[in-house]
């Protein structure tokens, strides 16, 4: 970067990739900007704080991507720093946030019951609301009972963490959510993870612990990152193969892929064989909170056993009622569905023909994998700059060197917005040498 420029936007856009990759690099350690911080010596535990100055490295660089502040909402278009800019950096995928019918629920339950629960389920804080809810999610689902929690996060962590005793053993996918990753650290049993979608190596790992009688496969149904798909029937039989119980997360299956939003499960007419369903609120559904269905006896264990539900308060009412009334508006009007699934369509085939590599199936989650963390910091900068508000996934949510610019669509995109994303991507990835001429 040349020495007065005081933001990436001020490079010429003729610099060559390396030359702007090495600009950057003098100034910022990327790759190793999110290893541990060493302390200074004798300065106590906060001295890795006093040390840690990667965000203010990148902030002065004028790159720094998170933490924006976001004055207002609108369809597809979000307000930043005065500006109305595209926004692609959202999981509301069915545009349900702002729908009047569920504000309007929202509402009625924060007049009727107040602004919080003041407490956990278990004791105080069990609302009709919440049960009203758990019972709507069990008949979508078809399911026999249904735990609300406050958060999809505490869902997965919960669950996990209570189910998985000192003898048993879970096989999770190496990229599934860092909340399931929680839920096994904090476990008494082990955790073995197999390589991604890898079903050969499940089954490898399967095989070294057949004579354990407590074993779970976990997985998200589609990865929050990549958007790829688990290959539910797979695991499936492998479950079957080697007697293990099945708990997937749907958190951004729910309400995108399936009849009617149901998942990745219905997707594959896989109902009857998965054991645990887990799914978010903050997703499709357009709010806060989470959820775990399945067998009664096996929800009533977890309702009282774990501590992620148990020692921390309920989700407030005015949450619990807008989920509720959007998860009715997307039982019964498809058309938001059909929507974005035109939209991901639309989309998946305009970065397919610019020359950007996407996935050829129905998530509405399109990573642009770019590499290099300071290309791709120094790109999602340029994107903001032409209105376009993109997600960036550096390490450690990603392994190094597999930086992206994490996409993601909705039903509120119009054909306009898409056409203006699609010319943003094409027109800087030309420039930085990431797409051919
Ligand atoms: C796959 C997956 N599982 C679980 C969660 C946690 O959901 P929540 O936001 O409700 O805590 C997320 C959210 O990022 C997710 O992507």
């Amino acid at each position: 970067m040349p020495a007065n420029a005081s933001s990436p936007t001020e490079v010429a856009p003729h610099i060559k990739r390396e030359k702007i990759i090495s600009l950057l690099k003098k100034k910022f350690d990327f790759e190793n900007a999110h290893l541990r911080v060493p302390g200074k010596k004798g300065n106590g535990i906060l001295s890795k704080c006093q040390s840690y100055d990667a965000p203010n490295q990148a902030k002065d660089l004028g790159i720094y991507p998170f933490f924006r502040e976001i004055q207002g909402t609108e369809g597809s278009k979000v307000r930043i720093d005065d500006k109305d800019v595209i926004s692609v950096s959202t999981n509301n995928y069915l545009g349900l946030t702002k729908d009047s019918r569920v504000i309007a629920a929202a509402r009625a339950a924060l007049e009727k019951f107040g602004a919080g629960c003041t407490g956990s389920r278990f004791l105080n804080g069990t609302l009709s609301l919440h049960k009203t809810l758990e019972r709507d999610l069990s008949a979508f689902l078809n399911r026999e009972d249904t735990i609300v929690m406050s958060t999809g996060f505490q869902a997965n962590q919960g669950t996990i963490s209570c189910l998985l005793g000192r003898k048993d053993v879970a096989f999770s996918d190496r990229e599934n959510h860092a909340s399931i990753y929680e839920g096994c650290a904090i476990a008494p049993g082990k955790t073995v993870r197999y390589r991604h979608n890898d079903m050969d190596h499940l089954e490898y790992c399967l095989k070294k612990h057949s004579g354990v009688d407590g074993k779970i496969i976990i997985t998200d149904t589609v990865f929050s990152m990549s958007g790829d798909i688990a290959n539910l029937p797979g695991i499936v039989k492998l479950a079957k193969d080697y007697r293990a119980t099945v708990l997937v997360d749907e958190a951004h299956g729910l309400g995108v892929l399936g009849d009617r939003g149901k998942g990745l499960t219905t997707y594959y007419d896989l109902e009857k064989e998965i054991d645990i369903y887990v799914g978010t609120f903050s997703k499709s559904l357009g709010s806060i909170g989470g959820f775990v269905s399945g067998d009664a006896r096996v929800m009533e264990y977890i309702r009282h056993k774990a501590s992620a539900f148990i020692f921390t308060a309920a989700l407030p009412p005015a949450s619990v009622a807008g989920v509720t009334a959007a998860l009715d508006i997307m039982n019964r009007e498809t058309e938001r569905l059909d929507r974005l699934r035109d939209n991901t369509a639309y989309i998946k085939k305009g970065f397919f023909d610019i020359g950007y590599q996407v996935n050829n199936n129905q998530v509405p989650i399109v990573p642009i994998k770019i590499g290099d963390e300071a290309l791709t910091l120094f790109l999602n900068q340029l994107l903001f700059n032409d209105g376009i508000f993109a997600s960036v996934a550096v390490s450690p949510v990603v392994p190094p060197l597999n930086a992206m610019i994490r996409t993601s669509y909705t039903a509120s995109h119009t054909r306009e917005d898409l056409d203006r994303i699609l010319a943003s991507f094409q027109k800087f990835g030309t420039e930085l040498g990431i797409i051919p001429q």
